[in-house]
């Protein structure tokens, strides 16, 4: 009799999926015939811009691009990277040994984290923070070490408080701002001071910039503007959210030449690179022109703008984040004693609003919902009144 093996070391290191008993309930209600408003999930709703289709649908038409592909980027497409770097933050980047594309910044990371990491190395990690930035590590052998970031400013006296009570300095220290979740940014001297940390002893820094032309004041900076940097970083970048092109799965893990050498070496085993027509697409949005950033900037500050407002009136006072594309959103006084999941199901259920439960993103999002700006500012607007007959009525 066979028997099979249904416990593995790996997947058994993952808990449960929070936000997996949000989306049921979510199927279930719409199965039901009920709208669902979804403010879950962080998928872009606009379309990809017109010319970055347009180059897609002409490569893929030419003879020898539809083969493999190369595994860490096309060079034209390493050269836009590079390009970007230059043209936005003033940094020089080596196409050939500093840039190296990946499939979506989440695989670049994910692959990072297993061509780094020694089974029990400490990684220090945000939380709350977007899962993969702990669990890319858990997944790879590593033990994390949360540290409280709501802001910036916490995060590092977080971690110089962990540091001073270690005993070894932790492997890596992930930072990610514009933050997934909280919206929160970073100024420069931020990352002066997480720099300065990692040269004193000896830290990689993987610093995630998915948010960095989602902002709605100051531009969130690299951390290659900080001198020395590149001794010690790599940071992600990703096309998904600048060019509204999430499924295309287009990114860049760049900095530290010994530590993307590791990610290539890594990438080079698992997989061919990303389709050659995409990744020439890609070179079409970061070359090309750049009002659809703009307008798409626009777009998610217009909502922010409303659903502040608009929940505010509702009696749900919300505060309004600097970047990314989410509402870090702490629970109604009158919910306050709920969990995040009971309120994120309650919403659901009686103001056909879905959120993503706080805790989903880290023991310290509890008390949170983060609401992600994903939906026009009429089915914002329509949230918020049925939002207010929740909130007034309780159900
Ligand atoms: C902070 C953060 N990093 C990375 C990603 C993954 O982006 P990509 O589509 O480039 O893999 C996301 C997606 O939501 C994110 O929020």
């Amino acid at each position: 009799m066979l028997s099979k093996k249904t416990e593995f070391y790996r997947i058994q290191r993952l808990p449960p999926y929070v936000f997996a008993e949000v989306n049921k309930l979510k199927a279930q209600l719409r199965k039901e015939g009920q709208d669902i408003i979804d403010f879950g999930f962080g998928n872009p709703d606009q379309p990809t811009p017109k010319h970055v289709i347009d180059k897609l649908i002409e490569t893929v038409q030419k003879p020898r691009t539809t083969g493999y592909s190369v595994s860490r980027g096309i060079n034209g497409l390493r050269q836009a990277c590079a390009r970007y770097y230059d043209r936005r933050f003033g940094v020089s980047l080596d196409p050939e040994t500093e840039i190296i594309a990946t499939m979506g910044s989440k695989e670049g990371f994910a692959n990072l984290a297993q061509a780094i990491t020694e089974p029990g190395d400490v990684i220090y990690a945000p939380d709350p923070s977007y899962p993969l930035h702990a669990y890319g590590f858990v997944i790879a052998g590593a033990k994390i070490q949360p540290i409280p970031a709501i802001t910036a400013d916490e995060y590092l006296a977080g971690v110089k408080d962990a540091l001073a009570k270690a005993t070894k300095p932790p492997m890596a220290i992930v930072v990610c701002f514009p933050s997934n979740p909280t919206g929160h940014t970073a100024e420069i001297s931020f990352y002066e001071e997480i720099v300065r940390i990692a040269h004193e002893h000896n830290i990689i820094i993987l610093s995630d910039l998915a948010y960095s032309e989602i902002y709605f004041g100051e531009k969130p900076p690299s951390i290659f503007e900080v001198g020395g940097a590149k001794d010690v970083a790599v940071e992600t970048t990703s096309l998904s959210k600048t060019y509204s092109m999430a499924g295309w799965r287009m990114g860049f893990a760049v900095g530290a030449p010994h530590l993307i050498a590791a990610l290539a070496r890594v990438k080079s085993y698992l997989d061919y690179g990303a389709f050659t027509p995409i990744q020439v697409a890609a070179c079409a949005a970061l070359d090309g022109p750049q009002d659809c950033v703009v307008a798409a900037r626009e777009t998610y500050k217009n909502r922010r703008d409303v659903m502040v407002e608009s929940f505010g009136r509702a009696g749900w006072d919300i505060p309004s984040p600097d970047a990314s594309m989410f509402v870090w959103a702490p629970l109604p006084e009158s919910k306050a004693h709920m969990s995040s999941l009971e309120f994120a199901k309650e919403l659901m259920i009686h103001a056909g609003a879905a959120v993503s439960p706080g805790v989903g993103f880290g023991s310290n999002g509890e008390g949170y919902v983060r609401v992600a700006l994903v939906e026009n500012e009429q089915r914002i607007r329509q949230a918020a009144r049925n939002i207010r007959a929740y909130l007034e009525t309780g159900d």
